[in-house]
C-alpha cells in the first residue's frame, strides 16, 4: 500500500512531537490520575488558555468542563452486562481522550492524528502491531478484546465491536464505514447475547460499507466487496460480494508485497 510522506512546518512538527511526548509521560508515569490529565488536556484543546474559574462559568459551560473528565461520562459499552469494568476502567481515560480528540479542531489533522492514536492505542487495545494507522471517527466496544497485527490501516468511521473479541491479522486494510461485529442477540430472547470471536486474516481487505457479522472468519488475502454482509466464513483469497456475501471471484495468489 503506497502513501505519500507528508510533514508540517518545522515549528509545528516540533510542537506536535513535544505535545505527544509530554502527554504520554503525564498519562503513564504514575504521578497523576490519568482522568485529571485527560480533563485538563481536553480543556486546553477545546478552549486554549482559558483560566476562568469553574464557579464563574454559566451552567452549560460547566457541564462541558465536567464532561471532559472521564469519571463524569458514560459510554455505550459501559451499559453492557458482560463488560469487565476493571479492564475497561483503566482504559477509559485513554478511550475518552481519543474520542474527544477526534471531535475537536485537531481531530481531522491526520498528520497529528495518526501519531496521537498510535500513542494511545497500546494503552487501549489487547495488541497493536507495528505501523498501526488509524483515521478519525473509528469506534469500538471494550478495546481490551481487540487485537491488531502489523501494518494495519483503519479508515474513517469504522466500527469494531470487540464485545466477543476481534482478531485482526497483519497487513489488513479496513475501509471507510465498514463494520465488524462480535456480538449478536438471540432472535427469540433479546437478553441472550452471544459473543463469538471474529477473525480477520492476514492481508484481508474489508472495503467500504461492508459488514462482517459476529463469529465469522475471513481467510487470508480475502476481500469483502463494497456493501457486502458477511454471514459465513470467507475462504482465503476469495472476493465476496452481496447480501449475504458470496464468492464472485478467487484472486490470483500473488506473493506477499
Ligand atoms: C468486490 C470488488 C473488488 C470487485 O471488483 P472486480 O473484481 O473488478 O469485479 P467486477 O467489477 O468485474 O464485478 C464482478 C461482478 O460482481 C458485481 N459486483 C462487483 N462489486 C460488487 C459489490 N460490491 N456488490 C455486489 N456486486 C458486485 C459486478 O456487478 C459484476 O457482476 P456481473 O458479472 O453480473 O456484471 C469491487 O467491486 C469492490 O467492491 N470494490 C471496493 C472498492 C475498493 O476496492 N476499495 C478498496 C479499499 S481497500
Amino acid at each position: 500500500m503506497t502513501y505519500r510522506e507528508l510533514a508540517a512546518q518545522a515549528l509545528a512538527e516540533s510542537d506536535f512531537d513535544g505535545f505527544l511526548t509530554e502527554l504520554e509521560r503525564a498519562l503513564t508515569d504514575g504521578r497523576r490520575d490519568p482522568n485529571i490529565v485527560v480533563q485538563e488536556t481536553l480543556a486546553q484543546i477545546y478552549y486554549g488558555n482559558n483560566s476562568s474559574k469553574l464557579e464563574d462559568l454559566p451552567l452549560p459551560a460547566r457541564a462541558v468542563i465536567h464532561s471532559f473528565d472521564p469519571r463524569n461520562v458514560t459510554t455505550e459499552p459501559e451499559y453492557y452486562a458482560d463488560i469487565d469494568s476493571a479492564r475497561y476502567g483503566v482504559r477509559k481515560p485513554f478511550i475518552w481522550l481519543w474520542q474527544m480528540f477526534d471531535r475537536s479542531a485537531l481531530g481531522q489533522n491526520a498528520l497529528l492524528g495518526h501519531r496521537f492514536r498510535r500513542m494511545l492505542a497500546p494503552h487501549i487495545f489487547a495488541k497493536v502491531g507495528e505501523n498501526f494507522k488509524c483515521w478519525h471517527f473509528v469506534e469500538w466496544s471494550f478495546g481490551y478484546n481487540l487485537s491488531f497485527g502489523d501494518n494495519v490501516v483503519i479508515h474513517r468511521y469504522v466500527l469494531l465491536d470487540d464485545r466477543g473479541g476481534i482478531e485482526i491479522g497483519n497487513n489488513v486494510s479496513i475501509s471507510d464505514y465498514a463494520n465488524v461485529y462480535s456480538h449478536t442477540h438471540d432472535i427469540h430472547d433479546i437478553h441472550k447475547v452471544y459473543t463469538p470471536v471474529t477473525r480477520i486474516g492476514d492481508r484481508v481487505r474489508l472495503t467500504y460499507h461492508s459488514t462482517v457479522l459476529a463469529g465469522t472468519q475471513i481467510g487470508e488475502n480475502a476481500m469483502v466487496g463494497t456493501g457486502a454482509v458477511v454471514t459465513r466464513d470467507v475462504a482465503p483469497h476469495h472476493i465476496v460480494v452481496g447480501i449475504p456475501a458470496k464468492t464472485a471471484k478467487v484472486k490470483l495468489q500473488e506473493p506477499e508485497a
